[in-house]
């Protein structure tokens, strides 16, 4: 088996195994997987020469380690029980509605957290097997918050580090999980833990003083063993994430790309305004308040559908989780209602799509789009938000950007909203509308300048190098 200087472990490798069936028509057996951790992690694996450990995407398959893409990838399988109670369950019906402000009521099982538990462990076993001495190990998001304990106890002398990708909550909703304890243990096996924000920074170290007694002094969590010594110093620190501003600019320069944006336009009517939703099917992202608000300018006239198409693409994800079924059904319900009272033979006032596309394809959309609404109603950071302003290298259009985003902290030139409310969001959609060119200028241009200091480059490096920096423990 080979060995690394350096790994990331996360639950998706950054593609995942897609069915015979697709195969046929795709001519590929791999598929691109969703969601912003594997934007951010490609760029850095592409160019590293570590290695990738995560799950494959498809259950009771065994893969040996493979390369992809310049990336060395190492599978770890999952059982279909393993996806139903670690990933369904643990995972994505307890951990991430608690962790976002409780939208959606969590479950909690005993038996998901048992599995949760045991697929850690396969995990941390998968790394430490393949860890060269001295290694670093980057552990990333709320799936595997256990791996970084699991590691040091079998490989002390690895650096490890943490990023969660998602909100931490604060210590009064998190004080809802059985298992508070073991989770902020597991987390505190690292030597760095990294958040998108300081406040989910500070609501880990409040919840690591309050359900451990750790003591907590600047931004540094003492460790102690049951005889009460300080085994090591664990540290937590905000960490914003980013994306490859570079690519996401050059493609929106492609003469190709450029012209399929103005195909997209004419596709539509060359409507006056182009409105555009980007997101996972996920309940976290506020796609029926933007909706709402989107069709109460057309009843109130504020918009014409003649004037007016909201392109929302949806793109499919935790399919078999009931709290993302019943949303489906919803979104596509209001999507028909609103269509049937509003469109006419040559107007649609809402192109939904239920895919996912190509980064090309994404590029051209950002392109195409007049407006850009991102109304999550909790988000760790979202990089859909920080693309759509890579890719207007023009400094035209217009971000409306829910302020409950880790995007908003940096983003403060974008037309902030709380999507909650439903007054303001559909007066801020017509503010963005009838932006004069000028203020669009003046704001696009600084949310600009932040990203492109503030790249993805610029994330991992910046975490890396806080993470070769702590302090070497004592184990004695
Ligand atoms: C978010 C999470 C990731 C996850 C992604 C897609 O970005 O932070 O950890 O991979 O969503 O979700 P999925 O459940 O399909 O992996």
């Amino acid at each position: 088996r080979a060995k690394y200087d350096f790994m990331v472990v996360s639950n998706r490798l950054p593609v995942d195994r897609c069915s015979a069936d697709d195969a046929e028509i795709d001519g590929e057996r791999w598929r691109r997987s969703p969601g912003g951790l594997v934007t951010a992690l490609a760029p850095l694996m592409a160019k590293s020469d570590g290695a990738w450990v995560g799950w494959h995407g498809a259950p009771d398959e065994q893969l040996e380690p493979f390369s992809h893409d310049d990336m060395d990838l190492v599978p770890v399988e999952l059982s279909a029980e393993d996806v139903e109670l670690y990933y369904e369950g643990f995972s994505n019906a307890t951990l991430w509605p608690l962790y976002h402000d409780v939208i959606a009521r969590p479950e909690f099982h005993r038996t998901w957290w048992d599995s949760y538990r045991r697929v850690n462990q396969r995990f941390a076993d998968a790394v430490a097997q393949s860890a060269r001495e001295n290694a670093t190990v980057w552990v990333q998001d709320y799936q595997l918050q256990l791996v970084p304990q699991m590691l040091r106890r079998a490989r002390p002398d690895l650096k490890i580090g943490f990023f969660n990708h998602i909100p931490f909550p604060p210590p009064e909703i998190f004080a809802q999980l059985p298992w508070r304890q073991a989770i902020i243990e597991g987390l505190l096996g690292s030597d760095l833990v990294g958040f998108q924000r300081p406040s989910d920074a500070a609501n880990f170290m409040r919840s690591a003083r309050r359900f451990l007694g750790a003591s907590v002094k600047q931004q540094q969590i003492h460790v102690r063993n049951s005889a009460g010594n300080i085994t090591h110093i664990a540290r937590a620190q905000a960490f914003p994430i980013s994306i490859a501003v570079d690519q996401i600019s050059e493609l929106a320069e492609r003469p190709d790309i450029i012209e399929r944006a103005r195909q997209i336009r004419h596709d539509l009517g060359n409507p006056r305004t182009i409105l555009l939703g980007v997101d996972r099917l996920d309940y976290t992202k506020g796609i029926r308040h933007r909706l709402k608000a989107f069709e109460e300018l057309l009843q109130d006239g504020s918009l014409k559908v003649q004037d007016a198409t909201l392109i929302q693409v949806a793109s499919p994800s935790r399919e078999r989780v009931e709290q993302y079924r019943i949303l489906r059904e919803e979104i596509e319900g209001t999507v028909g209602h609103i269509n049937g009272s509003y469109d006419t033979m040559q107007n649609t006032a809402v192109r939904y799509l239920h895919h996912s596309y190509p980064v090309e394809e994404m590029v051209a959309l950002y392109l195409a789009a007049d407006v850009m609404l991102v109304t999550a109603l909790r988000d760790g950071m979202n990089l859909v938000a920080k693309e759509y302003v890579a890719a207007r290298t023009s400094h035209t259009g217009a971000l409306v950007l829910s302020e409950f985003t880790g995007a908003a902290d940096q983003l403060k030139q974008a037309l902030l909203v709380n999507p909650h409310d439903i007054d303001g969001l559909k007066s801020t959609i017509m503010r963005a509308v009838e932006l004069p060119a000028n203020e669009s200028r003046r704001r696009m241009r600084a949310m600009r300048k932040q990203i492109l200091d503030h790249d993805v480059d610029h994330w991992s490096s910046e975490f890396l190098a806080a993470l070769a920096e702590t302090v070497v423990r004592d184990d004695s």
